[in-house]
């Protein structure tokens, strides 16, 4: 990340390349959902394939990973947005997942309770909210996350369901049905990745806190004994896919929750936090949490709502002594038949948001720098330093000059490395404007058919990020690309 990075100069690359856009931009959009453009598509579904393929299909199930307790299981699920409403009652989220908000009586703005002295009243002069001697807040007051919509013809309370919030219901009540068709045996981790909908207050800093939203989460299920070795490692192995993948490690940081902080669910949250260019310098967002959910999700989908009374977590009863929000009364409990006893699995989850994480990857990549054009003078560049496993854009291949047989020899390259790859063709402009552009788009290699390509078969490669170009005989580009770009 440059010094002088700002999420205007983010924002605006985004726009201006492509990678993301405003929903329903030409109704003057719509607060808190966006749009991914050809660039951003592409970036998004290779963050999402290397999540899968680190932690699901890549998975070696017979041996454990470093610093793993020991080998497990890994296996994936796709289950619906809108899911039978008893699920999110007997969760807790139905009465529980709110923020706090509070109106100004006099500007009719809106602000999240636990961020009044952070953000400025929409009026000038610019103050923070409340500050001003007319500003009239209200008392802060409980706004249900989720939204509401209807399943079927009729629009009444019967009819009433939600758009999920998280992924990771859809994994627990599937519990059963994963244990008995593939005969995975504890610990196991089950991931999916899906869309989640929250309708935020306050949805602000670009994609980083949306209403509509990608999720990647692992539910990961193993014993009590074992569970606190499992969170440990969780958020190790977390934390080390973002450096993997290009992270800079003092930009990230692994913050464990106080106790007063953690969500109704948890007992033990550690947040993965970027430090994203919006934020004060040293200060740091949340990118993925790690919690330990113990057994708090599979026994609500049992007994029903779960409440805590000091230490236990015990089921919420209504005024008759009913569970309030009973769970499915189905047994999701887990038989080892090692040690022939049954218990309710604890659960760790690593909870990522793809979202997010695209835009970190961003901020992160963003670079500005002065290289030589051809006559040798200095030119500024964007340049974004994408790691390439999750470059939109593999390759781009420019003929020199539209003459000579170049963009014919061009094109074949193009149509033969893009077989393998996301692979980009252009023949429009100065050669160095092509690759500015490539640059900006995080391309992380260039190829170029010149007039000493007619001569001898060979071509330049350019590296993205030192500009150096070396000559490649075209025979040798796709073993010296698919090296290149599985070097790191
Ligand atoms: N199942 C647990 C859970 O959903 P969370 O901390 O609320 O936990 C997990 O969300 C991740 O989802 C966050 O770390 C973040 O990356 C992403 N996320 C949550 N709310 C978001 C929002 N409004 N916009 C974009 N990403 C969001």
């Amino acid at each position: 990340m440059a010094d002088n990075t700002t999420m205007e100069k983010i924002v605006a690359l985004c726009k201006r390349r492509g990678f993301i856009f405003q929903s329903s931009e030409i109704y003057g959009g719509i607060g808190g959902f966006w749009d991914y453009g050809p660039l951003g598509v592409e970036l998004k579904r290779n963050i999402k394939e290397a999540w899968w393929r680190d932690m699901v299909a890549g998975h070696d199930d017979t041996q454990a990973p470093p610093n793993a307790p020991s080998a497990y299981a890994m296996v994936g699920l796709d289950t619906s947005i809108i899911m039978h409403p008893q699920v999110w009652k007997a969760s807790g989220h139905y009465d529980q997942f709110y923020d706090l908000f509070v109106d100004c009586r006099t500007c009719k703005a809106r602000f999240r309770a636990d961020q009044l002295g952070e953000y400025p009243c929409p009026r000038k002069p610019s103050r923070r909210a409340g500050e001003g001697e007319d500003c009239d807040l209200t008392e802060p007051r409980e706004f249900n996350l989720m939204f509401k919509t209807y399943v079927g013809a009729l629009i009444d309370p019967t009819a009433e369901a939600y758009l999920r919030p998280e992924t990771a219901q859809g994994i627990f009540v599937n519990f059963k049905n994963v244990l008995s068709t593939t005969r995975v045996k504890i610990p196991f981790g089950i991931a999916q990745i899906g869309k989640s909908f929250r309708n935020e207050i306050t949805p602000r800093n670009f994609t980083f806190r949306s209403r509509e939203f990608e999720q990647m989460e692992i539910e990961f299920f193993c014993s009590p004994e074992e569970s606190e070795d499992w969170y440990s490692y969780w958020r190790d192995r977390r934390l080390d896919w973002y450096t993997s993948l290009g992270l800079r490690s003092d930009n990230l940081r692994l913050r464990e929750h106080e106790p007063a902080e953690r969500a109704h669910y948890s007992c033990g949250t550690a947040d993965i936090e970027y430090a994203f260019p919006f934020l004060p310098e040293g200060e740091f967002g949340e990118l993925e949490g790690v919690s330990h959910r113990g057994d708090f999700d599979l026994r609500s989908h049992m007994e029903g709502k779960l409440i805590r009374d000091g230490d236990e977590l015990v089921v919420e009863l209504d005024e008759e002594g009913k569970p309030r929000y009973p769970g499915s009364g189905k047994d999701l409990s887990y038989f080892d038949e090692a040690t022939k006893r049954k218990f309710i699995p604890h659960v760790i989850e690593p909870s990522a948001g793809a979202d997010r994480t695209a835009l970190a990857f961003l901020c992160e990549a963003y670079d500005e720098d002065a290289i030589p054009d051809e006559k040798g003078t200095l030119q500024e560049r964007v340049v974004l330093r994408l790691h390439p496993r999750i470059a939109p854009i593999k390759v781009a291949v420019f003929p020199l000059v539209k003459k000579d047989g170049m963009p014919e020899i061009a094109a074949s390259i193009y149509r033969e490395l893009k077989k393998r790859w996301n692979v980009f063709y252009d023949e429009k402009g100065s050669i160095g404007r092509r690759y500015r552009r490539q640059d900006e788009s995080g391309t992380p290699f260039c190829i170029t058919v010149d007039s000493q390509t007619l001569a001898d078969d060979t071509v330049t490669l350019r590296d993205r990020d030192t500009t150096k170009q070396e000559r490649v005989r075209i025979d040798d580009l796709d073993g010296v690309i698919g090296e290149r770009l599985t070097a790191n």
